[in-house]
């Protein structure tokens, strides 16, 4: 064991690696910003060794590697690489210039055409869009399921299938899917193929970060992350991140090298310094203010649904505890909230309107796991690719004072309350499209 390995997960966040043959890491208290496109070679040999290497897993206590371009590798990338493989209990990480880039990529050098993959019902617009609109054209076979119907995962499977692909907490349902229990079935599934057909499990984890889940651990043999949320956390970077066997990294970077998808190292920098080192404290932050906002949201007359793992009404209650579980220990039921409001009384709409018109704590906006608590519709937005019309509010809590939050939710809910006596009424924009403080 190694002297930082003796230290908790959330110290570990804030110091990064005690040495790394990437950096001069004895003469840094930050870890440094690489910013050259090209590395100096030094002659022919030192070149030729660069590209041959290319592809071996670098580790901090090794040799330092040969560089050659930024978009084979580069240091602080590869160093947040280091810390997100670490975190996530895997062997390598491969990072990618957004969530859906790293989605792509794993999937990408996985699938080829002829090969089938099993994907949940729900999944973020995107990634239902890769797979609608641009799978087919590849010749790439995909089934939708809902991956905790077992029998039904089950039936689906063929000799083609390759990849069973799901979220946890699905985006925008917050529905868990049971990593344990499918792990326990493609195992038995598994056991009549060869090794090049495995079925592999692939969870994007990006609700949860890797504080509130290691689906490793669980199961799982490829996590992937959106940088863009939590993992970075400040909303000022895009990027991707694949957590896999050692087994997959080469082709992975290859993959990476060729289709260029590459995390800059500004973004990475940024991510290692801000993002990892906050990220156990925003959460925890977070999670205080999301079960507040969630109960208050279930005792409120114009709401008729939430679901939120923290809450003792979600349904699958039980599996949350066992699955969404911090560093420490602790149940970590994230900062994503999920609701639907009852029609009669109010309509969505209106709501999102009224609080991107008058909210200061609350941001229309999409994109979650930020420091500002932001609200969308996930049918006519985010999950827009389904073609589908539902009237369900996402809402990502950020930093601010929970009463804040509650007061610009309960003020937008009371300006568009339909009442029997009065019909319901739009708000009036402001003038300058100002935001207004909430009034309490
Ligand atoms: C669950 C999930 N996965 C992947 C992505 C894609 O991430 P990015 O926007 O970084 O490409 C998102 C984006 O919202 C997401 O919510």
């Amino acid at each position: 064991m190694t002297k930082k390995q003796q230290y908790k997960v959330t110290t570990r966040l804030v110091h990064g690696p005690e040495h790394s043959a990437k950096w001069d890491f004895s003469h840094h208290v930050t870890p440094p910003l690489s910013s050259s496109t090209t590395y100096r070679l030094d002659s022919a040999k030192r070149g030729a060794r660069g590209f041959q290497e290319f592809g071996q897993l670098v580790t901090d206590a090794g040799e330092t590697p040969v560089y050659i371009y930024d978009r084979l590798d580069e240091p602080t990338r590869s160093i947040l690489e280091g810390e997100l493989a670490e975190i996530e209990q895997g062997e390598s990480c491969v990072s990618f210039a957004s969530g859906m880039a790293a989605i792509s990529a794993a999937l990408g050098c996985t699938l080829k055409s002829g090969d089938e993959v099993i994907a949940h019902s729900v999944l973020y617009g995107c990634t239902h869009s890769l797979f609608e609109n641009w799978y087919p054209r590849q010749g790439i076979g995909v089934k939708r399921v809902d991956m905790n119907a077992l029998a039904a995962v089950r039936a689906a499977v063929n000799e083609h299938t390759r990849v069973l692909y799901f979220e946890s907490p699905v985006n925008p349902s917050l529905e868990l899917i049971d990593i344990r229990a499918l792990r326990k079935l493609v195992d038995e599934l598994n056991a009549g193929r060869a090794d090049d057909r495995r079925l592999l499990i692939f969870i994007d984890s990006t609700f949860a970060t890797p504080f509130g889940q290691r689906p490793l651990g669980l199961g799982a043999d490829v996590v992937l992350h959106s940088l863009t949320k939590n993992l970075g956390g400040f909303g000022t970077e895009l990027g991707g991140a694949v957590i896999c066997p050692k087994s997959m990294h080469a082709r992975l970077l290859l993959y990476r090298k060729d289709f260029g998808g590459i995390l800059s190292s500004k973004a990475a920098w940024a991510i290692l310094v801000y993002g990892l080192p906050t990220l156990p404290l925003r959460l925890k932050r977070q999670q205080f203010t999301a079960r507040k906002v969630a109960a208050w949201l279930e005792k409120h007359s114009c709401v008729a649904r939430v679901m939120y793992p923290g809450l003792p009404s979600f349904p699958q209650r039980e599996l949350a505890q066992h699955q969404l579980v911090d560093f420490d220990g602790d149940f970590a039921p994230g900062n994503m909230i999920y609701f639907e409001l009852d029609s009669a009384r109010a309509e969505p709409e209106a709501f999102i309107d009224a609080l991107a018109h008058s909210a200061y704590s609350v941001t229309l906006a999409v994109s979650l796991g930020h420091t500002k608590t932001l609200i969308e519709l996930p049918s006519t937005m985010t999950h827009s690719s389904y073609g589908k019309r539902g009237g369900a509010v996402r809402l990502s809590i950020g930093l601010e004072s929970p009463s804040d939050i509650i007061n610009d939710l309960k003020a937008a809910l009371a300006a568009v309350a339909k009442s029997e006596k009065k019909p319901a009424k739009s708000p009036t924009p402001r003038a300058n499209g100002a935001k207004a403080r909430s009034s309490p």
